[in-house]
């Protein structure tokens, strides 16, 4: 049986930033407030010609750079996604066409706040059972365009970005270990985004009523977040033969530091082992854990054969945890890292991106295609 290496690691966030004073323009709340609440200073905002796919694309270079991978040697993405750019094409397609993985498969994966954490326990299924060798697994939000810049309630908490891992099959034990995948489809409607599906399609009424925007109970969610981590990790802990002492770094879902506060302390982990970023991103969604984990390799806090323990929550509800031993990437020489950029640097990715988008876009409405 194969083994499923996190081999490579990355994230693409708009370089547009909004902090809390900022937001004070838009709705009535203070900088005071939103830290005290929730641990976020400020979050990434898409701008212009950027989205979701754009977002996933400039991670997965990066991640496909640090594994010194190139897009023909991929044979599965996954874009784990509440925000796609369209409902289909699938955003993962426009990832597989701009970074030009010619022979690659692709799909997205809707599991809100907890897609990234099924993504990889999908990816890391299909390469032990033998029908892919490497993995993309990206997960990306543009959330700024589903949320209510009125309701200050939601608004404040969720940013752009995205976060992409090259997980890489070897005949080495290790990496992606166990994984647990849960739902409690009942709680569905303590977040949601009511219209503009089969159920609610888009009408004048519905979007006089902004139901194609997140809405939240806060409260509700927040004591589901707190109540499923404890157990749910520890279960995690059990599979693997690991106790908790003996995890390195824990990666939990950004989106209140006063969750992940709460999970640490129920759980006996010390913050020193806890990876905190919400501060400066919001809550992410699916891209939050990605994000989290190329900041922790990037700042030196992940090292080979480290047991790493990540979870995602969110709507569905969902939840997820996965337990990692953390990979020795293949080394990758500086020439070749050079040339890698070279080939498949981010400015003609974008490009190339643009003008997909631009075909799709004239077929769908009709209007002129440039190619
Ligand atoms: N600025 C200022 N005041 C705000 C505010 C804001 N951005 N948002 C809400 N308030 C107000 C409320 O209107 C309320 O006022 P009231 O008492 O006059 O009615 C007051 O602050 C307290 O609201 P409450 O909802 O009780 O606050 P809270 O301590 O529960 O914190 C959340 C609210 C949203 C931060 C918290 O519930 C939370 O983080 N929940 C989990 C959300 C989450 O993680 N969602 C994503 C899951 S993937």
């Amino acid at each position: 049986m194969k083994y499923a290496h996190i081999v490579g690691w990355g994230k693409g966030v708009p370089q547009r930033v909004m902090t809390n004073n900022d937001l004070r323009a838009l709705v009535d709340t203070s900088d005071e407030w939103i830290r005290e609440r929730t641990g976020i200073g400020s979050r990434h905002v898409a701008g212009e010609g950027e989205s979701t796919c754009t977002l996933a694309t400039d991670a997965a270079m990066r991640a496909l750079e640090v594994a010194g991978i190139s897009p023909s040697q991929i044979d599965l993405i996954i874009v784990a996604t509440a925000t796609p750019d369209y409902a289909f094409p699938s955003t993962a397609s426009l990832v597989q066409d701009a970074l030009g993985a010619d022979r690659a498969g692709a799909y997205d994966l809707s599991a809100a706040c907890s897609g990234f954490v099924y993504a990889l326990s999908m990816g890391t299924d299909v390469i032990r059972a033998g029908s892919a060798n490497t993995v993309l697994v990206i997960g990306a939000e543009t959330l700024s365009r589903v949320v209510n810049w009125k309701d200050r309630n939601t608004c404040v908490l969720f940013g752009d970005g995205a976060g992409a891992v090259v997980l890489s099959g070897s005949d080495q034990p290790g990496g992606v270990l166990s994984s647990i995948l849960r739902s409690d489809g009942s709680g569905g409607d303590l977040l949601i985004i009511p219209g503009g599906g089969s159920a609610q399609p888009t009408t004048a009424d519905t979007l006089e009523r902004n139901d194609h925007t997140i809405r939240m109970n806060g409260r509700e969610v927040y004591k589901f977040a707190t109540r499923v981590m404890d157990r749910t990790v520890r279960e995690l802990l059990h599979k693997v033969g690991w106790t908790v002492e003996q995890i390195d770094l824990f990666v939990p879902h950004q989106a209140n530091i006063r969750i992940i506060e709460s999970a640490a302390k129920s759980l006996g982990l010390p913050m020193e082992k806890v990876f905190t970023n919400l501060e400066h991103y919001g809550n992410t969604s699916a891209a939050s854990i990605p994000i989290a984990i190329a900041e922790a390799a990037e700042q030196g806090r992940l090292r080979p054969n480290d047991k790493v323990v990540m979870i995602g929550f969110g709507a569905g509800l969902t939840w997820a945890a996965a337990a990692v031993t953390w990979g020795q990437p293949k080394l990758v020489s500086r020439s070749q890292r050079t040339a890698q950029r070279l080939r498949y640097n981010v400015t003609s990715v974008r490009s190339r991106l643009l003008r997909s988008l631009r075909r799709i876009e004239g077929k769908v409405f009709g209007g002129r295609s440039e190619d």
